[in-house]
């Protein structure tokens, strides 16, 4: 039986991960308290290369790690992410999330995480994420190895798009999947995603759901969180 089966939140459970991206970084540390409501935080890793922008590295995700009590959802948009795995889980990831397009190897880069974690008696969930272009069948014989599929809903790079609504048959599918195979995957997604659309991607099938700029541009994150969380389950109910 693949180890997915027993963990994982389910389709249930909304779950809301802030992207600081689009956080203050002059103030992280007062900007992460803000956040605490959160069940998640999102980290944005770039390299300059995967995509066309660069943001920050292990020190800093170790630096948040210290200062937050929610689990770090570290997002790698880099090229060959199997050779960082160990150096993000050792900064401090909980879910390690690398894209499909950048992993030949997609089965053993997500075991290779799983692997990574318990070594140093920790549970890492591993993600395997998905641009937009790219098919829900390129991951579908790596299933198995998977705790959390990442469905970009914006092509990755920058935040502050717009949400591709396409996007929503391909968390369909993957979501059909999850529940034929009794599988105990968390479906996320990552763009755009605002209190007028969560509805539509939790009744696709998202159950996690990255927001930085309708959190942190808004004065209040803790109300902004909950806005999200109730229109998310709106949209399950
Ligand atoms: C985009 C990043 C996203 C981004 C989300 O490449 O992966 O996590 O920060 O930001 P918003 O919610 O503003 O689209
Ligand atoms: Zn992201």
């Amino acid at each position: 039986m693949p180890n997915n089966t027993s963990s994982g939140s389910g389709a249930s459970e909304i779950l809301i991960s802030p992207s600081i991206l689009a956080a203050d970084f002059v103030n992280l540390a007062s900007e992460l308290r803000t956040i605490e409501s959160a069940d998640l935080i999102h980290v944005d890793v770039m390299d300059g290369h995967f995509v066309p922008n660069l943001t920050i590295g292990p020190p800093v995700v170790k630096a948040v790690k210290k200062i937050t009590t929610r689990p770090l959802d570290v997002h790698l948009m880099i090229e060959s992410p199997e050779t960082y795995l160990e150096l993000y889980i050792d900064a401090g990831a909980d879910i390690l999330g690398v894209h499909v397009e950048a992993c030949p190897h997609l089965h053993g880069t997500l075991g290779e995480i799983r692997k990574i974690g318990l070594r140093k008696d920790r549970v890492v969930r591993s993600c395997a994420v998905l641009n937009p272009a790219t098919p829900a069948e390129s991951l579908e014989y790596a299933l198995d190895e998977a705790d959390q599929i990442l469905v970009m809903t914006v092509n990755p790079g920058f935040g502050g798009q717009s949400f591709i609504e396409a996007m929503l048959p391909k968390i369909e599918k993957i979501r059909g999947w999850i529940e034929s195979r009794g599988l105990a995957i968390d479906l996320e997604v990552d763009g755009g995603v605002t209190k007028e659309n969560i509805g539509r991607a939790a009744s696709a099938g998202a159950n996690v759901f990255v927001a930085g700029t309708s959190v942190f541009g808004e004065d209040d994150r803790k109300l902004a969180i909950e806005a999200l969380r109730a229109a998310g389950r709106k949209g399950l109910a």
